[in-house]
């Protein structure tokens, strides 16, 4: 039926009565609706991104917008030439050293299947024969448009691309409020919020890998406001898939107007681009909400679960990982003795972590033995299969670390394939961490790369987890394989990588794979399509988790976070928080732990099953259910958010004081959110020292619980509390 309508509504576009020569095309989801039209020269116009609105099609009457030079009108794909001076999403050299590129709609198809919509539209430039299509895929229920062009060489010369962006769109609004993060290693995914003055804003990575360890090519734009709100007003948000170089601009004009632009970085990156080839660009997903930022990251989530991420809306298992207990100095007994401790805890996975391979450069520090896969036997003489195997009988999975992109110069690797390594001829290599990258552009290396997986794979059948980490960024970048055309690099060190990805998933479509680069360095929905979850960040102090958890959450769900509990001081921060407060944050996301659990004392102990048991009973939520987000540690002195199970009959809430309160203003009032206001729910706090709100066991209307009377009692600095809800 839908395809009949939808073909109905294309022919229909053919015919219009008021303006035979114009078309319009609709991409449209449940709630949300972009408008594009065609004027009368048919150049291609985005009128219209927001709520489904009737008779979309009236736009077509309006064409006073595109009258005079138009150096900001809302060209769909604004291009260097014809009337659009304002910053390209496409941009082209010719081989006669041109720089014009106008493209005029030719066509579109629309089609439905299984919950998505694509529509392509197709462009072309008369006097160069430069061809565009653009895709919009339309995820109905999630309000998802994901967008990506192919641009395509129709000429008889190579084409350079100078810029080549996924995806642009164009907002006319009175005031634009920025959000996006910014980080480092151990501070990934800080909040920063700008109102847009009349400039170019760019948010941009240069770092090769690790492309998302200083800002992530994701944002959230507010529209006709200057105050962030959960639950109010326009929010768009968008997200690049893609783990290279990136490039988000937003160039408000003097107009007022809004270009967004998001695409590969072009820095170092010229594409050329031979006659009759095709260059596609990564995924731009966007979403749009008009009940503030808070419906936009559950727009996305539902995405990410149904559609974007690897394993979406399966249950992770709780683990135990060796790094912070062990770094690099172990044994097999001190593995089995983990092991034991994990299983007596109640965890369902053992992650041995860095460490346990290479022979003649053993992998004892980070100053060694990456590129060299084979088993340390001199620390593990009976090999990782026994390792597994006693992680087996004892009930857990097991999982087990590499880094295949990288390569220490203590290494065999090192010594038998020096043109594998990033490097740029006649130059020194800069180590990052002891180590180089491995040239993941050559298709050698890719070979070698996915191997690596595939070697370690056939360690022990009893392999159920993989942290792949990626340690260090590239700078001075050089491929011996790709000669002359060094300008390809970036791309296609991106697109190696994912070819591996992708035959790894062929073949081991069922490990779950963590991905890990320094903590939350590869964050972003390229990788994600191949990784089931991230390593959120090597910080797992529980203050500073408050801050990067909160704010991976605008963009990515919370069941992709790998959040784990460690012991006090910090190693990072030296911070020191007490128990529960480390578990309640890390019981917001996949709840693991990494330290030693023989230096518990009988009470933590105690303390540390039951709060694993009580994950177990709202897990699935973590997972499947819809984040609200109550308080916001950047704003206010408590952090809380909650999880709800779809169909509202269940729920759990977190709540955390960030900052110390004189004893009065202790009982903070929070509205919770996401419930049917006319069904009742009991009220449990979990992991409990203490009760701390005097209505906990009871039984409260949604209504009520989200009038603002939730009030529990967090007097201290690192208090906090964890509720499980339950319809009656
Ligand atoms: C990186 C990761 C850590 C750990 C170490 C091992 O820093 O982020 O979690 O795996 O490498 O060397």
């Amino acid at each position: 039926m839908k395809h009949i309508l939808l073909l109905t509504v294309s022919l229909l576009c053919l015919y219009l009565p008021a303006r035979a020569n114009k078309t319009y095309i609709l991409v449209q989801t449940d709630h949300t609706q972009l408008v594009l039209t065609t004027d009368d020269a048919g150049n291609l116009r985005t009128r219209y991104y927001g709520s489904r609105i009737d008779a979309p099609w009236t736009f077509l009457n309006d064409d006073k917008l595109f009258t005079g030079p138009n150096g900001s009108g809302p060209m769909t794909i604004p291009t260097t030439g014809g009337v659009f001076i304002g910053t390209p999403a496409l941009h082209v050299r010719y081989a006669d050293g041109s720089h014009n590129t106008e493209l005029y709609y030719t066509g579109h198809t629309s089609e439905y299947r299984a919950g998505v919509f694509t529509t392509k539209v197709m462009l072309r430039d008369p006097v160069t024969a430069l061809a565009v299509v653009l895709i919009y895929e339309a995820y109905e229920k999630e309000d998802v448009i994901v967008a990506h062009t192919e641009i395509i060489n129709g000429g008889k010369k190579p084409v350079e691309l100078l810029d080549y962006a996924s995806s642009a769109l164009h907002f006319n609004a009175d005031k634009y409020l920025l959000t996006h993060t910014w980080g480092g290693w151990a501070t990934e995914m800080q909040v920063e919020r700008e109102l847009l003055g009349h400039d170019t804003k760019v948010i941009e990575s240069r770092r090769g890998v690790q492309a998302t360890q200083g800002n992530n090519p994701s944002f959230m734009l507010s529209l006709n406001t200057a105050e962030f709100s959960e639950t109010a007003g326009e929010v768009i948000a968008g997200a690049l898939a893609w783990s290279g170089n990136f490039r988000l601009s937003f160039e408000h004009d003097n107009a007022g107007k809004l270009n967004v632009i998001a695409g590969i970085n072009p820095h170092a990156a010229t594409y050329s681009l031979a006659p009759g080839k095709t260059f596609i660009t990564p995924d731009m997903v966007w979403t749009y909400s008009n009940n503030g930022a808070g419906q936009a990251s559950r727009n996305l989530h539902r995405w990410a679960r149904n559609w974007g991420v690897y394993g979406g809306g399966q249950v992770h298992p709780t683990l135990l990982n060796s790094w912070e207990g062990a770094y690099f100095s172990f044994t097999t007994e001190t593995l089995l003795r983990m092991i034991d401790d994990a299983a007596g805890m109640g965890l369902e996975m053992f992650v041995l972590d860095d460490g346990w391979f290479a022979k003649d450069y053993p992998r004892n520090g980070d100053d060694a033995g990456l590129g060299d896969w084979e088993v340390n036997t001199a620390k593990l003489p009976e090999g990782i299969d026994y390792v597994a195997s006693y992680a087996h009988d004892k009930g857990l999975k097991f999982g087990i670390w590499i880094e295949p992109e990288m390569v220490n110069p203590a290494s065999n690797l090192a010594h038998r394939h020096p043109e594998w390594v990033v490097k740029s001829p006649g130059r020194d290599i800069y180590q990052e961490r002891n180590q180089w990258v491995l040239d993941l552009s050559n298709p050698a290396v890719q070979d070698f790369v996915y191997g690596i997986f595939d070697g370690v794979m056939q360690l022990s059948k009893n392999i159920d987890y993989v942290k792949w980490d990626c340690n260090r960024v590239i700078e001075s970048f050089g491929s011996t394989y790709l000669g002359k055309e060094q300008d390809r690099f970036y791309v296609e060190y991106c697109q190696g990588l994912y070819n591996v990805m992708r035959r790894i998933r062929e073949k081991y479509p069922r490990v779950l794979i963590q991905c890990c680069s320094s903590g939350g360095g590869r964050v972003d929905y390229g990788a994600l399509r191949y990784f089931d979850e991230i390593w959120t960040s090597d910080n797992t102090d529980g203050d500073c988790r408050a801050y990067i958890q909160y704010a991976t959450n605008l963009i990515y769900p919370p069941f992709i976070m790998g959040a784990h509990v460690s012991a006090v001081p910090n190693h990072q921060s030296g911070n020191v928080t007490p128990l529960k407060f480390r578990f309640d944050m890390a019981c917001a996301g996949r709840l693991g732990l990494e330290l030693q659990p023989k230096h518990f004392s009988e009470h933590e102990r105690a303390l540390a099953e039951r709060c694993i048991a009580s994950y177990y009973q709202y897990r699935d939520l973590v997972f499947t259910g819809d984040l609200y987000r109550l308080s916001s540690p950047y704003d206010s002195d408590y952090y809380a958010l909650m999880y709800v199970s779809q169909d509202k009959s269940r729920a759990v809430v977190y709540t955390y004081c960030m900052r110390y309160q004189h004893r009065a203003g202790s009982q903070h009032s929070f509205r919770l959110d996401g419930l049917d206001p006319k069904r009742n729910y009991t009220v449990k706090e979990l992991n409990v020292n203490r009760s701390c709100w005097w209505g906990d066991g009871d039984v409260f209307s949604g209504e009520f619980l989200q009038s603002g009377a939730f009030n529990p009692d967090l007097p201290q600095k690192y208090s906090s509390a964890v509720f499980y809800l339950e319809a009656q």
